[in-house]
């Protein structure tokens, strides 16, 4: 079997930098030897990209964690259109990239960008459905096109506040989405930062402010009484979505404590515990809202049930969902039977397909 040669991206420049560093951790230590050779490409917080050092696979192998970039100026990586990445004029050679990066300047478009420009196939979405799921509120509106529930929002900019500050809004979020409470969000972030939870329009100005901080767009939804309901989508033309699984929150909603601070911030249980035909709806809803969103590769897409209504609603698609072995999107593969390091080799594949498809338009292409 050829052996494919993987570049792994990660790090970034995102609040997500360490999660990031997990991630490519598992990658690396999990990754079929016999069918791969990887090379590790580390972003810094500056966004600055560096070849790392082969001694870093053999460290994560010992056991290790990779736990930053390492930054020497000689293997600073630079992209030449139409060409590929380069260290010292010299091409890095790879078959496929991942980038293992989670949030803003990785996971919307931004990278997928670049790498179209340089022309490697990249696991994941490609630049319009990663931004697309970045955007919490544009991802709503094209599956309200679709027809397809999704927690309601109302959104208001960094611009309006500073014009009109919060004077107008109580009335329009009564109008909108009835009375608090209601979570505030910055649009494009994730790892729950910059999220409140508000019972009452007084705590309004501060939750605006603190989301302020990631975005310069906010959406405030109601507060959903949620189960989390989280499916794993695979595949390119024919997405496959796995069982779902449940996030059980042991905080007041699933915050950042919770996800990667509290050892047990939340509890997560595969298959979640709901009757068949909720599950099955379940994944037929992620199923459609992957292909709205023109993903491919794979996406977490991530529901709520509403206890109150008995009924299911879209929250978020995460393009670069987390990748640890214990994190969910493995975790419910692997609980259909797709272990990780196959899920690994799925993804390049499916990866190298979807690049492969795209160079054959010979329209639109001139061979590289
Ligand atoms: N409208 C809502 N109703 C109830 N809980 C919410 C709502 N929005 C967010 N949450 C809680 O906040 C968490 C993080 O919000 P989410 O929209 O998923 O952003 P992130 O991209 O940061 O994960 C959710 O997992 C859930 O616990
Ligand atoms: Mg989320």
């Amino acid at each position: 079997m050829a052996i494919t040669r993987l570049g792994v991206l990660y790090g970034g420049r995102s609040g997500e930098h360490e999660v990031s560093l997990q991630s490519a951790t598992s990658i690396v230590r999990n990754i079929d030897s016999t069918r791969f050779t990887q090379t590790l490409i580390g972003i810094t917080r500056a966004g600055h990209w560096y070849l790392q050092p082969d001694s870093v696979v053999d460290s994560v192998h010992a056991g290790m964690p990779i736990e930053r970039v390492q930054e020497n100026e000689q293997q600073l990586v630079l992209f030449r259109p139409g060409v590929g990445l380069t260290v010292n004029g010299d091409l890095i050679p790879m078959d496929c990239v991942f980038p293992v990066l989670h949030g803003s300047f990785g996971e919307d478009g931004t990278v997928q960008g670049l790498l179209e420009l340089v022309g490697v196939p990249y696991v994941g979405a490609g630049v319009l459905g990663s931004a697309l799921g970045m955007d919490k509120e544009i991802v709503k509106r094209v599956w309200q096109a679709h027809r397809l529930p999704a927690v309601p929002f109302h959104p208001f900019s960094a611009a309006e506040y500073r014009e009109s500050g919060t004077a107008r809004l109580p009335a329009e979020l009564n109008a909108a989405l009835g009375q608090p409470p209601y979570f505030v969000k910055p649009a494009c972030a994730g790892s729950s930062v910059g999220i409140s939870r508000i019972k009452s329009f007084t705590e309004l100005d501060p939750a605006l402010k603190a989301a302020f901080r990631f975005d310069t767009k906010v959406l405030i939804e109601p507060s959903i009484p949620a189960r989390e309901i989280e499916v794993a989508v695979l595949g390119n033309h024919r997405p496959r979505a796995f069982t779902p699984g449940e996030v059980i929150p042991t905080h007041e909603f699933y915050d950042y404590e919770a996800k990667y601070i509290d050892p047990n911030g939340a509890e997560l249980v595969i298959p979640a515990d709901l009757p068949h035909e909720t599950l099955t709806t379940a994944r037929e809803l992620a199923l459609a809202a992957y292909r709205a969103c023109g993903a491919c590769g794979l996406a977490r897409v991530d529901l709520f049930y509403d206890k109150r209504e008995e009924e299911l609603l879209l929250n978020e698609i995460n393009t670069i969902p987390g990748f640890t072995r214990i994190s969910m999107f493995p975790r419910m593969c692997a609980h259909d039977g797709l272990a990780y390091p196959q899920l690994l080799a799925q993804l390049t594949e499916l990866a190298i397909e979807h690049h492969s498809e795209r160079q054959s338009l010979d329209g639109v292409w001139t061979p590289l």
